[in-house]
């Protein structure tokens, strides 16, 4: 999968899909010459090169007016040599210079994937799924060593980056910026595509031209935000859904992020990702190093959907962990939207009682029922539970819910405190921010100094304190509160710069901790519904609330956006009560589950106040949900058409079986339409040799026909009787089984 060139000092990274190509420069430096489809192995540097004498160039060297970094594709560039594009890295050293010049020393390929310490990264369970290429870079001024790794997967479209920097010498350096990849792409013209947002609208696509000069999304909130996802895919203009070339880039990470682009005179595009460079600073003492978060690099000659399918397939079989990555999701019933803070231990045992009778695998009791907590002015950081409202506590409550068949889980804000609480009455200096100034307020709770281990070691302590001896079976984890006067009282003056990032480092030490002490527990990550989504949560909590927003309507937008990189098994979903809570429209409840049957599907309601009827629908949701989660969330996911796309009243999406014998297709209309024109859908990933049975239609058809003919939209009103099971009207959604003919 890798080979050195030593003639020429190249690299060439590839498996049976994609090719990436470094090469040494002249000077020492690391250019990049390719990455796209698949290429001849022999690759010759000169091909990708344009080196052209221009005027008003600085170059390398006197004699060479030819070469001068600013005409290179470069691969990880330094600041100060002749390239004047952003640079991927800055290190201020202790005269004041951040000039660096690191030069390559040596290298290795390594047979699997290297994992760094404390931090997420994608990994393999056997070291054949991928090769490692290690590259020594030194800066013999400032005494500095950078490591970059490049991973490539045996079976994947994808590329992985991360960087390490250690300190050889004596003087103390600061880092300034530090991205986990860089990359020069091949000159051309080029789209943008991002997810933006917002609580309660998170991962909206947007795509725009890649315009020249620098443009870029991030997060500086302290988490990596429902406001930009850590993803951008570049794509030639004439990409679609299905064909043409698409980069995907991410980041496996969940604090402050920047994704920037970087177009110069010659169509080249910097992209790079990494901890966001603003608040951002660290000091690395002599012999320290610093690890960069790993970044995630795809390329799909087949449009978003194969970018997507890349990203689907690394986060099941290289992200997720432990048991959650075979064992089906349970169905789950929590009680947030049913009885928000209000509850009492019989009303809970009532609402378990009767998610046991529909089908409900397992129970959630949400936020409340510790200190003195009634609503969300106090008790965060009180870890503990409030007798007057469940007096036989978590260990009681639990093994009650339990004896009825069904498992139990709980809600945590691990990372929070109220200022009223005892934790803060025990700890005031436990809070980030800066003595000195006015602490902003955020949903009446402050976010906890996990840079201090004693921190992290209190709460997890506490946590483990409700844990032991109870019956949770999973824990959703919860985190609605941003970082502001980012200060620690624990840090030194210079070292303040770091407190984001070591915030993050001690979030993932508790998840680690935790997942270690509890391996079967089921975690479900939740930052205010999808405000922390992103690929470093995966790697601890194999799912993640995707938004508060339970609308189906509102949640085609937003699972269809979140699908552009995470696969329907890491996207919570839950049907709710209509009218809506956070939108106040009513949809059918059929339309809900059919929302959420693409994702880990649960409910979010008051199931003892529903109809009979209703109750009977629920219990064959469940039931039908139950027999196709196998394919649903490890089958292959793909988008037809969106909310973002030319038509944003339809959306349809399918997924298919390994052996593409089994697929169910989605398909919604937001407002009904008098007498459109006929419709269909081009299916995809099916065996055109085959013959399948699709439900509602009386004759099997090929594979060869649904994915070149397609499948007929949900009709329009066109005046005729109406089909008994397709009724007309807003809102209307149809999920269609396609089973192949023996
Ligand atoms: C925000 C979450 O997204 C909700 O699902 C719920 O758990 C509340 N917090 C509880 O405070």
């Amino acid at each position: 999968m890798i080979k050195y060139f030593p003639q020429t000092n190249t690299f060439h990274l590839y498996n049976e899909q994609i090719s990436y190509v470094l090469t040494v420069l002249k000077n020492g430096h690391l250019g990049h010459l390719y990455f796209g489809e698949k290429v001849s192995e022999h690759v010759q540097p000169e091909w990708f090169r344009y080196a052209l004498f221009r005027p008003l160039t600085a170059c390398v060297y006197e004699d060479d007016p030819f070469f001068s970094l600013e005409h290179e594709r470069l691969e990880y560039p330094n600041f100060g040599t002749t390239d004047f594009r952003e640079p991927a890295f800055r290190i201020r050293q202790e005269n004041g210079s951040a000039v660096s010049d690191f030069k390559y020393i040596t290298h290795r390929i390594v047979e699997g994937k290297p994992m760094p310490k404390g931090l997420p990264a994608s990994y393999v369970s056997k070291s054949s799924e991928a090769q490692t290429l290690e590259i020594d870079m030194i800066d013999s001024v400032a005494d500095l060593k950078l490591t970059l790794y490049y991973t490539i997967f045996s079976d994947l479209a994808v590329v992985t980056r991360r960087v390490e920097i250690v300190n050889e010498g004596q003087q103390i350096q600061t880092i300034e910026k530090a991205m986990s990849m860089s990359v020069d792409l091949s000159p051309g013209t080029y789209e943008r595509v991002h997810l933006w947002g917002a609580w309660s609208r998170e991962r909206h696509l947007e795509r725009t031209p890649l315009s020249k000069g620098v443009q870029s999304i991030g997060s500086t909130r302290g988490c990596s935000s429902p406001d930009h996802n850590p993803f951008i895919a570049i794509a030639e203009p004439s990409a679609t859904e299905h064909s043409g070339a698409v980069y995907g880039f991410s980041l496996i990470y969940s604090g402050n992020f920047i994704a920037s682009t970087q177009v110069n005179y010659d169509n080249v595009p910097r992209v790079m990702m990494g901890i966001h460079p603003n608040g951002f600073e660290w000091v690395l003492g002599a012999g320290e190093r610093f690890q960069t978060p790993e970044a995630v690099m795809t390329y799909s000659s087949m449009g978003l959907n194969g970018m997507s399918q890349a990203f689907h397939k690394l986060v099941k079989n290289h992200l997720t962990r432990g048991e959650w990555v075979k064992n089906p999701r349970p169905i789950l019933l929590n009680n947030w939207e049913a009885t928000y803070f209000d509850f009492t231990e019989d009303k809970i045992v009532e609402l378990a009682t009767e998610a046991k009778r529909l089908g409900v695998e397992l129970f959630v009791l949400d936020d409340g029922w510790f200190g003195k907590r009634n609503d969300d002015t106090s008790s965060l950081g009180d870890w503990f539970v409030n007798l007057d409202k469940l007096p036989n506590g978590i260990k009681g409550l639990s093994k009650r819910v339990s004896e009825l068949g069904i498992r139990f889980g709980l809600w945590f804000e691990p990372e929070m405190i109220n200022k009223v609480s005892q934790l803060y009455e025990k700890h005031p200096e436990w809070l980030i921010g800066d003595p000195s100034r006015h602490l902003s307020n955020g949903r009446n709770q402050y976010v906890l100094d996990f840079t201090r281990k004693e921190v992290v070691d209190h709460i997890f302590k506490s946590m483990c304190q409700v844990i032991d001896n109870t019956e949770i079976s999973y824990i959703k984890w919860d985190m609605n509160r941003h970082i502001t006067e980012a200060y620690s009282t624990a840090l030194p003056a210079n070292q303040q710069g770091e407190l984001y990032h070591r915030y993050i480092l001690g979030v993932y030490d508790l998840y680690d901790r935790l997942i270690e002490r509890y391996p079967h527990i089921l975690f479900e990550s939740c930052a205010s519904g999808g405000g922390r989504f992103d690929l470093g949560m995966f790697y601890y909590a194999p799912q993640a609330w995707t938004s508060d927003d339970t609308d189906a309507i509102e949640r085609l937008k937003i699972q269809y956006g979140s699908s552009m990189l995470y696969p329907l098994s890491a996207m919570g979903s839950h049907v709710s009560a209509v009218p809506n809570h956070q939108v106040n429209r009513a949809t059918s409840l059929k339309t809900r589950a059919e929302v959420a049957y693409f994702g880990t599907f649960g409910y979010e309601l008051d199931v003892t106040k529903m109809s009979d009827e209703d109750k009977l629908e629920m219990q064959s949701q469940i039931e039908f949900f139950k027999e196709h989660r196998n394919l649903i969330h490890h089958g292959e996911f793909s988008r037809l058409t969106g909310p973002f796309d030319g038509d944003s009243n339809r959306t349809a999406w399918m997924v298919v079986n390994a052996q593409k014998t089994e697929a169910l297709l989605g398909l919604y209309k937001v407002m009904a339409e008098p007498n459109t024109g006929v419709k269909s859908f081009k299916l995809r990933g099916l065996d055109p040799n085959r013959m399948y049975d699709v439900t509602g239609y009386d004759t099997p058809v090929s594979g060869r026909v649904l994915m070149n003919y397609g499948i007929l939209d949900i009709p329009s009103f066109t005046g005729a009787h109406l089909i008994e099971d397709r009724p007309v009207g807003d809102y209307q959604s149809h999920v269609i089984k396609i089973k192949a003919v023996d």
